[in-house]
């Protein structure tokens, strides 16, 4: 048994051994997802990240479309909004301090609701709890959003036994109630708003094909919430924590944006191109999705190389478990010069090394949000850095650490679904 569970990484630890990562990517055939270890993420229905085949197939070519030049628009309004709201409202008013990791949740959150699924939420918690409701939709989707792993680890028997883990039974079935109501008020709204969301398409395309169930909408709608909340929040974190840190690179980015951006004006397109590089240099160190399981469907090979150029064919058999390490290959001095330093313009470089950069994963099951990633993110840190000067907050018993420890605490984190910040207080001073 042992023997067939070859665990491949492109680096395998002690830094010697590498492949072609493509060659995994590229051959969905060869190396499938082993769906077993995402069957846990269906409780809400079947869906494309727990899929494999022809279901996968018919999922992908339902949901991609939606994440067009549209919804792209979409996203990049309502991100402005909610970020301009956040400053009218909450805690980046003038010279005052947040929780990043909680702020940065809330703002992945409302882009999704509002961008995702047309569902807009507030800053303000004056949301109300519906007549037939036993929670708000905010608070239900934050509580399984945040601990639906406990779904995955505790048995459906034993949710009951603790207040925590009722908790999160409890917005499970919400969120379940809410999901249900969403598809049903659209269907039925007397008036069709054309939407460009990608809810509207999985309604679209539900009501095309009689085979595509409420079940596979609500497992749907789900996995977009779970793949798109966590990922890009904790993404969110991070970068600001790494800015915050590295002062040095926040003015660099400070004075790009300056060069782009109309005095004072809002951002008005995606051209902002040393956003992304941060972002990308972020993902670069923390990638939420620290590895890619796959496994092989036959017997087959792989081709290996040392670190000097020496080849070698490495057998694997059929039913081998390969892990895509994206740590190990992100940290790798092979193809990332100084791999410890946070260095966003190495992404200025035409020629950076795209393959060796696999947080969206690589092929044709990468990710399927990472436009809209891409386009929230650039319009959260262009809006925030252009207004905002972030520092680490201040705290007395912290006064005599050095810079090491600074960043060690700050960019403590821990393993989960996705790897997750464990604490990033964070000062906003107006500029
Ligand atoms: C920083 C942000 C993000 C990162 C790092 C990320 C990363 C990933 C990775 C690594 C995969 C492949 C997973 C696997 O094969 O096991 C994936 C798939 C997926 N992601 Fe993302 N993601 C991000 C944002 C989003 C967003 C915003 C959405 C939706 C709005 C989304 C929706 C999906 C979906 C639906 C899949 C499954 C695609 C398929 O199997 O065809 N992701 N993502």
């Amino acid at each position: 048994m042992l023997s067939r569970l070859v665990s491949v990484t492109l680096l395998i630890l002690g830094g010697r051994i590498f492949i072609d990562i493509q060659e995994v990517t590229a051959g969905r055939a060869r190396f499938p997802k082993p769906v077993m270890v995402y069957k846990l993420l269906s409780f809400f229905g079947d869906n494309i990240v727990a899929s494999e085949g022809e279901e996968w197939k018919r999922y992908r070519k339902i949901a991609a479309p939606a994440f067009n030049d549209k919804n792209g628009k979409l996203i990049w309004n309502e991100t402005i909004r909610i970020v301009g709201d956040l400053f009218e409202n909450v805690c980046c008013k003038y010279n005052s301090s947040c929780k990043s990791d909680f702020m940065s949740l809330q703002i992945a959150l409302f882009v999704l609701g509002a961008a995702a699924f047309g569902r807009r939420m507030s800053w303000k918690d004056d949301e109300g709890i519906p007549p037939n409701h036993k929670m708000t939709f905010k608070s239900a989707i934050l509580e399984v959003s945040t601990n639906c792993f406990i779904k995955l680890i505790v048995p459906e028997w034993a949710m009951g036994i603790t207040a925590f883990t009722r908790k999160v039974r409890l917005a499970s079935e919400e969120l379940d109630r809410y999901m249900l109501e969403m598809i049903w008020s659209r269907r039925n709204a007397e008036k069709k708003e054309e939407k460009d969301d990608p809810l509207s398409n999985l309604l679209e395309a539900s009501s095309d094909d009689s085979s595509f169930t409420d079940r596979d909408l609500t497992g749907n709608i789900f996995i977009f919430l779970i793949a798109g909340h966590e990922t890009t929040a904790h993404t969110f974190c991070f970068a600001f924590a790494l800015l915050a840190l590295y002062l040095d690179q926040q003015e660099t980015l400070f004075q790009h944006i300056n060069s782009v951006l109309p005095e004072g004006g809002l951002p008005v397109s995606c051209e902002l191109r040393g956003t992304s590089w941060v972002l990308y240099e972020t993902l670069r160190m923390f990638p939420p999705v620290t590895a890619i399981p796959k496994y092989s469907a036959e017997d087959t090979t792989l081709t290996i190389s040392s670190a000097t150029g020496g080849k070698r064919i490495l057998p694997v058999p059929r039913g081998s478990y390969v892990s895509l390490n994206v740590v190990g290959l992100h940290y790798s001095p092979r193809y990332w010069k100084d791999p410890d330093e946070f260095r966003p313009a190495r992404f200025l470089e035409s020629d950076w090394p795209r393959d060796a950069f696999i947080s969206f994963s690589a092929g044709p099951q990468d990710c399927i949000g990472r436009k809209f990633f891409e386009t929230e993110g650039i319009a959260v840190f262009t809006m925030i850095v252009s207004k905002y000067e972030i520092r680490i907050k201040e705290e007395p018993q912290f006064a005599r650490e050095t810079f090491e420890e600074r960043k060690a605490r700050v960019l403590a984190l821990r393993p989960g679904i996705t790897m997750t910040p464990l604490r990033v207080p964070l000062a906003f001073k107006r500029r």
